[in-house]
């Protein structure tokens, strides 16, 4: 009963084949490494926090928005778009959820760092997108996060988090090995498409385009333009189907799902002095001068 989960019963963070994780995105691994993908699915990978229910929403609207508005009115975004590796016991599994959607293409989330993807995706050739987020602004949205879902362990004070952060003990461990993971393997997999969250605030319609020409749609300009103004931060936060306020074992007293979605908020969390450690650490980490990824747009 999620109702009477406090931090005693948040869930522990362990080492997993050398990436921090809990037993909620472990449990049901033999599904998930045996998952059959088909190669018409389209997999939505992110590192947590990076603006993935954004581009799920996106996904699902231009795929099915006007052949089954139904849908996204009756159904939230999570089970549009299943948890690949989620499992929450006797209740559910993503690798279920995902084999029951009746849709095609299936839209699928995944967090999983590249090494962790099931080989099925490889061999059929799936389309991937991949999104990230500047890594200050991760951090803070994810130390957030941390505070109000009950099926995340305890993020403990600003201060800490911060050096959890910085040390890849977070679920889904280390930011900065996952997007360079996943931007070393897209530059040998064309169906890799890789994109930044700022890019999609700066210009939600021109990712829209660019999302578009990599999963060959051709929508109208009317369409797209619905689909863009309905996706927009103050149109999300309201709209229950895709701002998680359905999910139980989220706690909107703390912080809503749907927190900010800004660039920059950084700037409210980090001291000068974090800043600058945050700064020489992410020198020796992020090594690759093709990434760049943008503190402020
Ligand atoms: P903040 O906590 O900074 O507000 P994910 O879906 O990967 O969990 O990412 C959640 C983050 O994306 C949150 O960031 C959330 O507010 C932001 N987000 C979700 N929908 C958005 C939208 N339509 N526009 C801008 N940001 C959005």
């Amino acid at each position: 009963d999620f109702n009477k989960m406090d931090s005693s019963s948040r869930p522990k963070l362990y080492d997993f084949h050398g990436v921090a994780m809990t037993d909620i995105f472990t449990a049901n691994w033999e599904n998930v490494q045996n998952f059959q993908a088909r190669p018409d699915d389209i997999l939505i990978a992110t590192y947590p926090k990076a603006g993935t229910t954004w581009v799920s929403q996106i996904l699902d609207m231009l795929y099915f928005g006007q052949m089954s508005p139904e849908r996204l009115k009756t159904l939230p975004i999570y089970e549009r778009v299943p948890f690949l590796e989620m499992m929450i016991p006797n209740v559910v599994t993503g690798t279920d959820q995902a084999d029951k959607l009746p849709t095609t293409p299936r839209l699928i989330k995944t967090h999983l760092p590249v090494q962790f993807v099931p080989k099925s995706f490889w061999e059929q050739n799936c389309r991937i997108i991949y999104v990230a987020r500047n890594a200050k602004d991760n951090m803070v949205s994810y130390y957030h996060f941390d505070c109000m879902n009950l099926v995340q362990p305890a993020a403990g004070d600003w201060k800490s988090f911060f050096q959890r952060f910085m040390e890849g003990k977070v679920v889904f461990g280390s930011w900065y090995d996952h997007v360079n993971g996943w931007w070393k393997k897209k530059q040998t997999h064309s169906n890799i498409h890789y994109m930044f969250y700022e890019d999609m605030i700066e210009d939600t319609g021109r990712e829209i385009d660019k999302l578009c020409n990599f999963v060959g749609l051709s929508p109208s300009v009317e369409e797209k333009e619905k689909v863009r103004s309905e996706v927009q931060f103050d149109s999300m936060k309201k709209n229950k189907m895709a701002n998680y306020s359905t999910l139980p074992v989220m706690d909107f007293k703390v912080s809503p799902f749907m927190r900010k979605g800004k660039v920059g908020d950084w700037k409210n969390h980090f001291t000068v002095a974090q800043n600058e450690e945050f700064e020489e650490d992410y020198k020796r980490k992020m090594t690759d001068p093709t990434l760049q990824l943008r503190w402020e747009i």
